[in-house]
């Protein structure tokens, strides 16, 4: 059934692993998760976000989320991902969802609060559960692109009157993550601030921590794009270590979205150049699909966790 994140965060923060919340958008996407879910018995969570409500529509979200409960039998939570407002929130509460984010993020503390609280207070009564967001991650969040200087890391002596005042279930937190594919300057060394999480966990014992920004941006389909017509020169992630750290520790809930674009664009792109005849939308995007179930079950066993846990 379609489920809340509660009980799976409660189970992954005692097992010291993290539930992988994938970005939708199309059958293809869904179909490679939870195929790869089902196999190694994983709970996930689905997330759309407002571009992919746009580009897919709702409707054809929920349902293609349902088909893959209905298919695979898994728990599997239904979330939105960086609601803007109340209204987004709302309708998708409305509309079938199981949790929603409220990303108020970029507002003053006070104004993130009580934004939060408004969303939580709808949401609780319709049984459906809030993450939250303090702290601001550099990148692009759909229309919001974040600069490197507007970026901050959570403070965590903000964090225990956030949580008590909105009420929130979850809480995303900027530790050094950003959006996309290109996270870190070619040549620096990546380094999450883990005594941020450290300090945030000790002032909320046993609360769920979420990680935006988490794709690891795995080198083979880089360079699998790269080889095959494609130019992301460049292209570097979170390293795996780092989120398996993240992961046994308060992070419940790791967000992945660009690697999944990586490896559906590499099936795609090394389909076609192996078959230039091809026409068959059944044939390049099943190929997209099946890197996308390859990528998610090594993400699961190899850097969540979360397998043998459904
Ligand atoms: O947080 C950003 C996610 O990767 C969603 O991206 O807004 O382009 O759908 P999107
Ligand atoms: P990535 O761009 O690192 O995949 O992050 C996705 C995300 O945080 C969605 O909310
Ligand atoms: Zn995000
Ligand atoms: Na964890």
């Amino acid at each position: 059934p379609l489920v809340t994140s509660a009980e799976m965060f409660k189970k992954a923060y005692e097992g010291g692993y993290a539930i992988g919340a994938f970005n939708v958008n199309n059958m293809e996407i869904v179909q490679g998760i939870t195929e790869a879910a089902a196999e190694v018995r994983a709970p996930i969570i689905l997330q759309a976000s407002a571009g992919a409500r746009k580009y897919a529509k709702a409707v054809y979200l929920r349902k293609l989320v349902e088909a893959a409960v209905e298919d695979t039998g898994l728990p599997i939570v239904l979330h939105l991902d960086h609601g803007a407002d109340f209204e987004v929130c709302k309708d998708c509460i409305d509309g079938g969802f199981t949790s929603v984010m409220i990303d108020a993020s970029s507002k003053p503390f006070t104004e993130n609060i009580a934004l939060t609280k408004k969303v939580v207070e709808y949401a609780h009564d319709h049984g459906v559960v809030v993450e939250a967001e303090l702290g601001a991650l550099a990148g692009v969040e759909d229309d919001v692109q974040v600069s490197a200087e507007d970026s901050h890391y959570t403070r965590p002596e903000e964090v225990e009157e956030f949580v008590s005042r909105s009420g929130c279930d979850s809480l995303a937190i900027a530790i050094g993550t950003s959006h996309g594919a290109y996270k870190f300057k070619p040549g620096t060394k990546p380094q999450l601030r883990f005594d941020i999480l450290e300090e945030v966990s000790k002032r909320l014992p046993g609360f769920p921590i979420v990680l935006h920004g988490a794709s690891s941006v795995p080198q083979n389909f880089v360079k699998i794009i790269n080889d095959h017509g494609g130019k992301m020169p460049g292209a570097i992630g979170v390293p795996e270590e780092q989120l398996r750290q993240a992961a046994r520790m308060a992070v419940c809930k790791i967000n992945i979205d660009s690697d999944l674009r990586l490896a559906m664009t590499a099936g795609i792109r090394e389909h076609f150049d192996a078959h230039p005849d091809h026409f068959d939308p059944r044939q390049y995007m099943g190929d997209g699909r099946n890197y996308i179930k390859e990528l998610v079950k090594d993400k699961i066993v190899n850097v969540l966790g979360s397998d043998g846990k459904a």
